[in-house]
């Protein structure tokens, strides 16, 4: 019996599905012989769950369940949902980072948009990297995309106190390594630091993410701060399967809402809720797959005018859990008044301002009033000088005040490798006004950008009681850590950036207040030591690790790969 013409030839998965040819009789028969009917897929809106599940994946356990709810939402609205699993990108078990393959993930999102009979898709991601990912991917396929965040988990508690993972983590190590904490102690931490499914519960880089893909308006209104594991999530999930299906109906696209001010919009969330300085990075890649040409000084501008409101760690005392129970994102974003701009439409179809209209904050000490800021200024500061000439960052709010303007010697270590080797070696001379150096760490160094800037306090400072140092890296530091660390020097060490050029004992410079960091050598000196510098070989030549070094940009403008900026239009492939 010859195919039925499809009811709705509105739809991009009609080309697959509608024509009445030996093509389309393939796609058709293969779905029935899977079990589906004409009356599962005919003339219904295809919703992709791009899925970024596995069990090593250790934020992301309870998507099996999400999955199933999600789909409920797309049936109800008419939809047919179809579950595709793509690259997992698990903080806490991939090596060397997670952030060689951010991009691989928004290639792959990217093409499996482009080459699938989908209309709309829901994407699953929150652990750190999933989110720009799944984002960039979702920006440059510009299909009609939602984004479902994993949620945070629920707080920790140990003894009588409450513990975040990620930061709480770093700290007791300190103290375990100062000689302060037993082995008994340190085993009952390691059982209950990560209490349940989903992603850090403090304001680390996944929480960071999650909230500007709210701000960007990719989220619907409040989903980024709903823990994983309480009944609201699973609602959440059920009303994102709903929304995706009107948005493919609708032709709801990225490149329809996101333009210069939803990327002020999340530069601005980030600095208010004292967030990831990852977010730099990732907000640049996202801003210039939408075709817009964000740079370090935008942030550096924003900074200066936006007071820090959520008091989260690390910048501050609370939980993501605490965040939900005070009103969340939008609580803050309506706290933040005029430095936002609500006139953005977002997934719901409705504008920010629209959105967050009937938040309102439950605690004051948690998300902060405009006139009792936890800073007056915004969370992640924008450093330039000598040493970093293409720029580099600072999270002041979580650095010890003392070292905001400090001047001390260098004490360098040229990979990671010599600083496990070195660092507790007498010898090595370092002090509490030393300047600890990490180069060839950064996205071709490292290679991979990994998150190695929160450098360790040696052992016998750790005992004398000093818990903060001024480190300087071409490095990233997780969203969760803290300190006087100076990150993501541009241009890196290993493409030939001055921080390979200095030596033990160079005094270095840091003033954040100027937002300035350099290096006390004379240019003669400088020059000399350029004219010396060699490159060092690569430590990738084949596979995906060579094509990564062969195309990653700088930290300043991203660490996308350069073939994967805005331009021309991909064309979608042809249907025969
Ligand atoms: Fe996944 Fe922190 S390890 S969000």
């Amino acid at each position: 019996m010859p195919a039925e013409p499809s009811e709705n030839s509105e739809l991009h998965s009609s080309r697959w599905f509608a024509p009445d040819s030996l093509r389309g009789f393939g796609h058709r028969s293969r779905l029935k012989g899977m079990g589906y009917d004409d009356e599962d897929f005919r003339g219904k809106p295809v919703v992709a769950i791009l899925n970024t599940w596995s069990d090593l994946n250790t934020c992301h356990s309870h998507f099996p369940e999400r999955v199933k709810e999600v789909k409920r939402g797309i049936l109800q609205r008419g939809g047919f949902p179809v579950e595709i699993p793509v690259m997992s990108l698990g903080e806490m078990m991939m090596k060397p980072t997670t952030m060689l393959y951010r991009n691989l993930l928004a290639m792959e999102t990217e093409e499996v948009l482009r080459c699938h009979p989908i209309d709309a898709a829901v994407l699953m991601g929150g652990c750190d990297k999933t989110v720009p990912a799944l984002l960039m991917g979702a920006i440059s396929a510009n299909r009609p995309a939602i984004f479902l965040p994993a949620g945070p988990m629920l707080r920790a508690r140990w003894k009588d106190q409450t513990l975040g993972s990620g930061s709480d983590a770093w700290k007791y190590w300190d103290e375990r390594r100062a000689g302060n904490l037993c082995d008994e102690s340190w085993g009952q931490i390691e059982n209950c630091i990560a209490r349940s499914a989903g992603t850090c519960m403090t304001m680390g880089t996944a929480s960071t993410m999650s909230a500007i893909a709210e701000s960007l308006g990719f989220t619907l209104p409040g989903a980024s701060s709903v823990p994983a594991v309480i009944a609201e999530h699973s609602r959440l999930a059920v009303a994102t399967g709903r929304r995706a299906v009107e948005m493919a109906l609708a032709d709801l696209r990225p490149s329809s809402f996101l333009s210069p001010t939803s990327f002020d919009n999340s530069i601005v969330t980030s600095m208010a809720i004292g967030g990831s300085t990852n977010a730099i990075v990732h907000i640049i890649a996202m801003a210039r797959r939408a075709g817009i040409e964000l740079t370090l000084e935008r942030f550096d501008e924003l900074s200066r005018t936006t007071p820090v409101l959520a008091n989260i760690r690390p910048a501050g005392k609370f939980l993501m859990e605490d965040f939900f129970d005070s009103g969340g994102l939008p609580a803050l974003l309506k706290e933040l008044g005029e430095h936002i701009d609500g006139t953005r439409q977002t997934v719901n179809g409705q504008t920010l301002a629209e959105n967050i209209s009937a938040a309102e904050v439950i605690d004051a000490d948690i998300i902060r009033p405009l006139d009792n800021p936890i800073s007056a200024t915004g969370g992640t500061f924008v450093l330039r000088g000598n040493l970093a000439p293409s720029g580099c960052v600072i999270k002041p709010t979580a650095a010890s005040p003392r070292l905001l303007d400090h001047t001390g010697p260098a004490v360098v270590f040229d990979d990671y490798a010599r600083l496990k080797a070195k660092l507790n070696d007498p010898a090595s001379g370092i002090t509490g006004d030393s300047v600890l150096i990490l180069r060839n760490a950064g996205p071709q160094g490292g290679p991979g950008f990994p998150e190695w800037g929160m450098l360790p306090i040696p052992d016998h400072l750790l005992k004398q009681g000093v818990r903060d140092l001024v480190r300087i890296s071409d490095a990233r530091m997780s969203g969760t850590s803290y300190g006087a660390c100076v990150l993501h020097i541009a241009p890196e060490a290993a493409v030939g950036g001055p921080l390979g050029l200095v030596q033990t004992g160079d005094l270095i410079q840091l003033n954040v207040a100027e937002r300035s960091l350099n290096l006390l050598v004379d240019d003669d000196e400088l020059a000399r030591r350029r004219a010396a510098w060699k490159p060092r070989p690569p430590r990738y030549t084949r596979g995906y690790g060579a094509m990564f070094l062969k195309h990653v940009t700088q930290a300043d403008v991203g660490c996308d790969f350069d073939f994967l900026h805005h331009g021309d239009e991909t064309p979608d492939p042809d249907i025969f």
